[in-house]
């Protein structure tokens, strides 16, 4: 069976998630159960990034001990897994003694082969986004991010980034696909050919983090610190069989603002630990809240888990998914949420389901009629077009394309909508009983299809409806998209309800 890693972020323990944080781990939900069904024995790791001075500030603020503070905030991101159906199968902090022996070995191994050495730091510091900048980028007083600096002046451990520079890039330019979406690879190249500096990777101004080893005055950089769990969930350098089968990572799935270190420094530590490269770093876009920059401090943080109350769990996941080309900025705004839900899922969706399976119901003994023995050639077209969609998803999703993914199946919704028009049905009821019979199993099969393929966006709701069309839940995989297995008829149809309700405002005390 093939293998396919993928990794979230992990996420500061700063404060409790929010919209952005859900976004990221679901886009990699959506894909980790695609591959699951696609064959693949999937790792899924997410968790929390525990260390540096913004959690350490955040505990002082709250009159709480670090390690105390991470426990509570760590938990929230735990339980957000759950209350938004992912399904990650790892879940690491870095607070974990596992994690924290990897990141004390790996120190000593590139400390060994004369990658790190002692030095002074002094330049300056953005505890927001922890990150060093150069004179240069600072713009008004502040990191280019908008994040306030400091001077930081203290000795430092440094990691010597410049050396890799010319295999960084030919790391872009013999791997296109490295980087995703492709525009964004531009950037990183021209951060990297502009000049590498060497990296601090150590502090000793405060102490919230790991040792270094034998130095007991230093504390790691939290950005190396948390890099490094990508590794320490597959057990590198402790003959773990899940390194030898998952390492490399398939893809590091991250925000815009944290490319630069995912696809700078990550593969320059992993070059200097001889280590495999990850194959692909895909960096995606930032919601806004009603065209606003969502911040704690305008009070617009979206709650992903309240969202899921107001509009259900998977029209929430659709919507995130579809609305935005992902890769590209975003807005969430109720309006586009309602429009989505009520539109692609209401109407096009849910009327085709309920009108397809009201009809089979109530004229074919409430069960799916028999597979026929010859198809018309509009049969035949809208039924293939269902089973390449599989072909086009594999396609789109390893491209992290979910919205045109989304797309072509939407493509395929809207033909078989305007296909029970054209056959109608309800008409050949009366004229011709077994050409309406043969149009409705036509209809159930690619229902079939577009509900499988439809399982990583939709998990709740596409697993009642294939329980409503009688799909035993051991044939729901994709390799049960395809014309030599479709439906042979004859399951009982329970009475249909309807998959998608449309959002009423009034009702909704909207
Ligand atoms: N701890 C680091 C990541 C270390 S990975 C080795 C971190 N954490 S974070 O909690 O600040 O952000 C995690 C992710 O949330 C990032 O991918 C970021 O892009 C994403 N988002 C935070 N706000 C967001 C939006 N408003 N919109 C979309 N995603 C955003 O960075």
């Amino acid at each position: 069976m093939p293998s396919y890693y993928l990794t979230t972020p992990i996420y500061y323990v700063n404060d409790k998630p929010h919209i952005g944080h859900a976004y990221t781990t679901l886009a990699c939900d959506v894909l980790a159960r695609f591959k699951r069904l696609d064959g693949f024995d999937v790792k899924f790791l997410t968790g929390t990034d525990e260390h540096g001075q913004k959690v350490e500030k955040s505990a002082q603020e709250c009159g709480v001990d670090p390690q105390g503070f991470t426990d509570e905030v760590s938990q929230n991101f735990r339980d957000l897994t759950g209350q938004l159906n992912f399904s990650n199968t790892d879940f690491i902090r870095t607070t974990e003694t596992r994690h924290k022996e990897t990141c004390q070995m790996i120190w000593q191994e590139m400390l060994n082969a004369g990658h790190i050495y002692l030095d002074k730091y002094a330049g300056w510091y953005a505890v927001r986004d922890e990150a060093y900048y150069a004179e240069t980028e600072i713009v008004d007083g502040k990191a280019p991010t908008g994040a306030p600096v400091e001077w930081v002046e203290e000795p430092s451990y440094f990691f010597r980034l410049s050396a890799f520079q010319d295999r960084l890039l030919e790391l872009y330019e013999k791997n296109p696909d490295f980087v995703g979406p492709s525009s964004r690879l531009n950037e990183v190249k021209s951060f990297v050919k502009s000049g590498l500096r060497d990296l601090s990777v150590s502090r000793t101004s405060f102490s919230w983090g790991i040792p270094v080893p034998n130095d007991e005055n230093h504390i790691m950089y939290v950005w190396l610190d948390a890099l490094t769990n990508y590794i320490t969930a597959v057990g590198y350098g402790k003959d773990d069989p899940e390194y030898q089968q998952f390492w490399p990572a398939d893809l590091h799935m991250v925000g815009k603002d944290i490319l630069r270190f995912h696809a700078i420094y990550w593969p320059a530590f992993l070059m200097a630990l001889d280590a495999p490269l990850p194959k692909r770093v895909y960096a995606h876009g930032w919601w806004t809240n009603e065209g606003q920059k969502i911040s704690k401090s305008l009070g617009n943080v979206i709650d992903p888990v309240n969202l899921a109350e107001t509009y259900g769990l998977d029209q929430m996941r659709y919507f995130l998914m579809r609305e935005v080309p992902f890769g590209n900025d975003g807005d969430f705004s109720h309006q586009a949420m309602v429009h989505r839900m009520n539109g692609d899922l209401a109407n096009d969706l849910g009327n085709l389901c309920q009108r397809v399976l009201s009809m089979v119901f109530k004229n074919c003994e409430a069960a799916i009629p028999l597979r026929p023995n010859a198809l018309h050639d509009a049969d035949q077209k809208i039924l293939n077009d269902a089973y390449a969609l599989l072909e086009k998803n594999r396609q789109f999703y390893d491209k992290q394309q979910f919205h045109e993914a989304l797309k072509a199946i939407w493509d395929v919704i809207g033909d078989a909508n305007r296909y029970v028009d054209e056959m109608a049905p309800w008409a050949l009821r009366k004229t011709d009983a077994a050409r309406m019979a043969d149009v409705l199993w036509v209809l159930c099969e690619v229902i079939r299809v577009v509900a499988i393929l439809l399982q990583p966006l939709m998990p709740q709701s596409m697993s009642r409806l294939l329980d409503q069309i009688g799909i035993d839940a051991d044939k729901r995989d994709f390799t049960y998209v395809s014309a030599d297995v479709s439906l042979a008829g004859g399951q009982p149809l329970s009475k249909p309800e309807p998959v998608f309700p449309r959002f009423i405002e009034d009702e909704q005390g909207a």
